[in-house]
Order: C-alpha cells, then structure tokens, then sequence
C-alpha cells in the first residue's frame, strides 16, 4: 500500500493512530459529487487496513461538515442518464455513508464542525459516535426543493430521533443547532465550535486505549443483533463473546482478569487495564 491515501475531494491526515479523514470540497461547502463518493469509498477501504488508521474521525474541510448531496453533479448531471447509470451513481453513495461506515472494523466518530444538510445525515447516524460544535446547524432540506429524503436518510433519522422531532425537521425543514441535535438524540454531545477538535481527540485516545478486538467484536455486534431475535443474537453474542477469546492477540480477558484480580492494579469498573506490548 502507498503511503498516499486520499484524492482531491477526501483529505487523510494521520496523528498517532487517529486518522482524520476530510470532506474536501470547502468552496462548494463539502456537497458530496459522485467523484467525492468514489474517492471516500477507495479511502475507506485502505483504512480499514492501514494500521496507522485505529480510529477514523469523519469531518469536513473549513466551516461545513457536508451540504449533502452535490445538486449539480450528484442529481442534476445524472438526469440525462440511464437508469442503470443513475443507479450506479446513487449506489456508490450509499456504500461508504452506510455500508462501509457501518461496518469498519475500528472506531469512527462523525465531528459535525459546521454545516450539515440531507444526505450529510447519513454518515453522522453510521459513524459509531457523532459529536458536533454547538454552532453547526442541521438541516434535512430535502422538502425545501421539493424531494424526500431518499437514500435512506428518512431512515437513519428515524433511527436516532423521535417521530416528533425526525417528522417535525423533515416536513419543516427548518435547521436546528448541535445543542438541539445532542438533545435529540442525533449527536452524543456538542461543545463550541473553538473545544471541538480536542473533544473529539480526547475520545479517539481514549478508543485507542482500550483492547482493539473487543472494541471490533462489540461495534459489529451491535449492528448484527438490531435484525435478530432475541434468542438468535443471545446465541450470536455468546459465540461472538467465545471467538474473541480465542482471537484476540493481546489476551485482553487474561490480562485484564490478571491486573484485576491477581496485581490488584486497576480496577474494569473505572478504566481500561494496562496494554502489555
Ligand atoms: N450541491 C451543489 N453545490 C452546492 C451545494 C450542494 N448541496 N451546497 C453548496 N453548494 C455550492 C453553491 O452552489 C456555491 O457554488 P458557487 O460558488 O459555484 O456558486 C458554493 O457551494 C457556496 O454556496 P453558498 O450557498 O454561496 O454558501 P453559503 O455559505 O452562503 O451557504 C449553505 C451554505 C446554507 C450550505 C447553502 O450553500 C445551501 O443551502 N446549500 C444546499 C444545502 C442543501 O439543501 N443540500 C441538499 C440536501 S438534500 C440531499 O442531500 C439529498
């Protein structure tokens, strides 16, 4: 692999195990084009394998998280083409904001720094935690010119807000804060604008610090169980629970029982235990 990971749209800055990965388009407030899709997927894709990638932060470049979907080159260029053409281009959308999102393999945090419109929704409910700057401002704008939100965005809203207020925003359109979106459910938390990148650093460091299979094991099995039964996923979990024992390289379970209960040196209640290199 290159050391080079990223195009022109997608901006990857590494820092001690954090990858910052950028929506970088900030001239056209980071609307996401088919170019920015195809580029985030590929970017995604060698994180997912990049051992300087162990946590990815989603942000956007200068003042906007994401304007949504580009108008111009995202709907309005794809009206002269085929169905199938069409269908490719939205696809590719859906694959990194929802499918590869959903399922990467380490910690993702959504850092929502400043505007955040319609489809910009769905990479902040897939990332694994969302948390934004009191200042920016959300909107599902969709009915302000005239469509739903499709691309699954009705349903990643209606995944982390209420009836009331997911139908009060979509048929409203009106814009709420990162105040309101933490009190909503959307976010887990806004600070100001000028605190939120060490936030969001502080919270990297402290994923990095814990056992990386457990925390792999727990973000998939969180997404499994949601389409299980009850019995499927307390069988699915107790297997899950049993792999990790026998994959995991650092032996956390063991060490973690060890400097518990043997060292008496930390205490699971309050902390991660020591990483023994
Ligand atoms: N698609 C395409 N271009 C966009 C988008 C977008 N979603 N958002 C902004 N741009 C472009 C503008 O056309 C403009 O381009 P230009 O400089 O070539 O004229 C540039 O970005 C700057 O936009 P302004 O409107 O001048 O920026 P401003 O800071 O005043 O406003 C705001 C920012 C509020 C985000 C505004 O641009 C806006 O309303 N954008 C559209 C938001 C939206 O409704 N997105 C679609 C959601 S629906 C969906 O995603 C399916």
């Amino acid at each position: 692999m290159t050391d080079k990971v990223g195009g022109n749209t997608v901006l990857v800055e590494f820092e001690e195990g954090i990858a910052w990965v950028s929506l970088n388009r900030p001239e056209k407030r980071n609307a996401m084009s088919p170019t920015l899709n195809k580029e985030m997927t590929e970017v995604l894709e060698a994180l997912e394998i990049d051992d300087r990638c162990g946590v990815l932060v989603l942000t956007g470049a200068g003042d906007s998280f994401s304007a949504g979907m580009d108008l111009k080159e995202f709907f309005r260029e794809s009206d002269r083409l085929p169905p199938e053409a069409w269908g490719q281009i939205a696809r590719q959308a859906q694959i990194w904001q929802m499918q590869r999102l959903k399922n990467f393999p380490k910690p993702t945090i959504a850092m929502v720094n400043g505007w955040c419109f319609g489809g910009g929704f769905n990479p902040v409910v897939s990332c694994d935690i969302a948390l934004a700057a009191n200042e920016a401002t959300f909107g599902l704008s969709e009915v302000n010119w005239g469509i739903i939100p499709a691309g699954n965005v009705l349903r990643s809203v209606a995944l982390k807000m209420s009836d009331t207020n997911g139908l009060y925003y979509a048929l409203t359109g009106d814009t709420f804060n990162g105040v309101e979106a933490a009190q909503m459910g959307l976010v887990k938390f806004a600070v100001p604008q000028a605190e939120l990148k060490e936030k969001t650093r502080e919270l990297a460091k402290k994923l990095l610090s814990k056992n990386r299979a457990a925390i792999r094991a727990i973000k998939h099995a969180w997404r499994k169980q949601e389409e299980m039964s009850w019995d499927a996923s307390e069988d699915y979990l107790m297997a899950k629970l049993d792999q990790l024992r026998l994959t995991d390289p650092d032996k956390g379970r063991s060490q973690g029982m060890k400097q518990f209960l043997d060292d008496k040196t930390y205490r699971p209640g309050l902390g991660a235990y020591e990483k023994k290199e």
